[in-house]
């Protein structure tokens, strides 16, 4: 089957991996609502996110959060097709609480479940349409494949390859921390609080260029397509502790440093783009997703890796850049053309949570 062949067909979704309870309804590739309850304000308190926390939120929010999901959408339970949610990766505690959720209106209401891995949705998520069918990439999904998806999250740095939807193999991963995790540990020693990536990011168009860092490029000469982020973060503790003790005020040198930073975790992800590329030939379009692509630096130099390579550039608008449903509907949608879904009572109670679920290995 098609994407075209399911275009009336209505998934809602739910996504509870970390620290967003996350309702959306789709019809085919359209955003009929995607509502985000997000637990930011609550986590800062902590500096990162307290699962435990997270966890009785997700409980307390869940059912107002999938009324308004449906009330939005204007439609009701029972015209919904299937129920897609996020099974892994992500927080053990907190995939649960979702994954119970969907199991008992499945359950209850007859409908499909559809088991999604948290990034086939923030792969796909540049795919989704807005209400009335319109978005950066409105031609048949199936026509901008095959694909290379750049993925950074908060947990994932990802190069996926996929001759079509649902075939991944990984091309690439983070050895250790994730682009998105740097930045937070990053901002962290510079005192930015909890989540430091947005902080990083708006600091670093400060910058006048006055001081340089010679912060190292991760994996510039690994000579495969892996990614590694603990290395930048020791160095950049070092160079902030060092900058401290010659009693420089932070705010001297801060903006400098923030540019020069995310500019060395671009160059890292834009040079395995560039390796990636050619080695898979075939390839037509490059997607992106994930938290870290709110910065908007990226995406522009991702977009010039792009178009000197003659391929296909999309990236998610601003409102699925970060967990969402949305997206894991999309996927969710996916997967029930594919007829990936569960209708069967016993395996549906079955389903569990996979915390380290991996995409395409
Ligand atoms: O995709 P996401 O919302 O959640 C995960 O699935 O992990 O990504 C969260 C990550 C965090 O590390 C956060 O600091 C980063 O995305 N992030 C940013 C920005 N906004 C969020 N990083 C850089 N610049 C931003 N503006
Ligand atoms: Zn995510």
């Amino acid at each position: 089957m098609k994407f075209t062949d399911v275009q009336k067909i209505k998934i809602l979704a739910f996504d509870t991996s970390c620290d967003e309870t996350s309702v959306a309804v789709l019809q085919g590739r359209r955003v009929l609502s995607s509502v985000i309850s997000s637990q930011v304000e609550l986590h800062k308190k902590w500096g990162g996110v307290v699962p435990k926390v997270a966890r009785r939120a997700h409980e307390e929010n869940i059912e107002s959060t999938y009324k308004e999901a449906l009330t939005r959408a204007k439609t009701s339970i029972e015209e919904i097709d299937a129920i897609a949610v996020t099974y892994g990766p992500g927080l053990a505690i907190d995939l649960e609480i979702g994954i119970i959720f969907a199991k008992e209106l499945a359950l209850k209401y007859n409908k499909k479940l559809l088991p999604v891995n948290h990034m086939e949705g923030h792969l796909l998520s540049s795919l989704l349409l807005n209400s009335k069918g319109r978005g950066k990439f409105e031609k048949p999904i199936e026509s901008a494949f095959p694909i290379l998806g750049v993925l950074a999250s908060g947990k994932h740095t990802e190069l996926i390859y996929a001759k079509s939807p649902g075939k991944y193999i990984k091309l690439g991963k983070t050895l250790d921390d994730a682009a998105g995790e740097c930045f937070d540990k990053v901002g962290r020693m510079l005192n930015f609080g909890y989540p430091g990536g947005p902080v990083i990011t708006e600091f670093a168009k400060k910058s006048t260029g006055k001081y340089k860092f010679d912060l190292p490029i991760p994996m510039e000469k690994s000579g495969d397509l892996n990614f590694s982020y603990s290395g930048l973060k020791t160095a950049c503790l070092y160079k902030v502790n060092k900058l401290r003790e010659e009693g420089l005020k932070d705010s001297d040198w801060v903006y400098d440093f923030c540019r020069e930073f995310v500019d060395v975790v671009i160059k890292s992800i834009s040079i395995k783009v560039e390796k990636a590329l050619p080695e898979n030939p075939d390839i037509k379009t490059i997607l992106t997703g994930g938290g870290v692509y709110n910065n908007e630096k990226i995406i522009r130099d991702l977009q010039k890796v792009a178009k000197n390579n003659n391929k296909g550039f999309l990236f998610p608008e601003k409102r699925f850049r970060g967990d969402n449903a949305a997206m894991i509907a999309l996927a969710g949608l996916r997967m029930y053309k594919d007829s990936e879904y569960i209708s069967d009572k016993t395996e549906i109670q079955k389903l569990d949570r996979v915390p380290r679920l991996e995409l395409g290995n």
